[in-house]
């Protein structure tokens, strides 16, 4: 999962392009799922090999909290929490933005947490894409938030990445409207 959150990073490209540490993306999309919400990180593989992942967090409140409990500190030698000065002076740099979203994971709160209080990431493998695998992924995930009772699940996406707003869209997933910023939402109830 951390090899495929690295390689699929940069929507979709590798993370090396835009990180010099491109492991600090799966630091931060990938393993704290599996250590705090593994019941929720689902992989495809074909004849062994994955092909591609999706991991989701139940309760986003709640996971961010435990976030900042127990995975936060395993990273405050190793990649510190950006200081004022540095997030000024070095504000367009991605490495920083990951660094920063390590210890602060609450503000990738996406709004609206009553009506859908879970999240999700998906990433499959650039030659597996167009095959049917993200959407066996999303529909396993569905079910397995449906019976968890979650009422409904949501995610952010870059205003510029078309071809995942067409997969989500095909999920039945909407896009919200009250969005702003580079990022937006598509969002789907569940359990109906
Ligand atoms: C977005 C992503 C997860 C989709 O996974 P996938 O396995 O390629 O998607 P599927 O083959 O399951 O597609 C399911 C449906 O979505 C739609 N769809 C998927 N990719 C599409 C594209 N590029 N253009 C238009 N529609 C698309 C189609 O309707 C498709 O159904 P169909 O093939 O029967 O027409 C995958 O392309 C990916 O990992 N992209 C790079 C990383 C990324 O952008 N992740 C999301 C960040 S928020």
């Amino acid at each position: 999962m951390r090899r495929i959150c690295v390689a699929t990073g940069d929507a979709g490209e590798h993370a090396r392009n835009i990180l010099n540490e491109p492991e600090l993306m799966a630091h931060v999309f990938a393993s704290p799922y599996l250590a705090l919400q593994p019941d929720l990180c689902f992989v495809a593989e074909l004849a062994g090999q994955p092909l591609g992942y999706v991991v989701a967090a139940r309760d986003s409140v709640g996971f961010f909290r435990d976030w900042r409990r127990h995975w936060s500190p395993r990273f405050v030698h190793s990649h510190p929490a950006p200081t004022r000065r540095e997030s000024l002076l070095r504000a367009g740099d991605a490495d920083v933005q990951l660094r920063s979203l390590l210890h602060r994971p609450c503000s990738m709160l996406l709004p609206d947490t009553e009506t859908y209080p879970s999240h999700l990431h998906v990433n499959v493998l650039a030659g597996a894409r167009g095959r049917g695998v993200g959407a066996a992924l999303l529909r396993v995930l569905f079910q397995a938030l449906a019976e968890a009772g979650s009422p409904g699940v949501q995610l952010g996406v870059r205003a510029t990445n078309a071809s995942a707003h067409a997969f989500y869209r095909a999920m039945g997933m909407t896009r919200l409207s009250l969005d702003d910023g580079p990022a937006i939402r598509f969002a789907r109830p569940l359990g109906r």
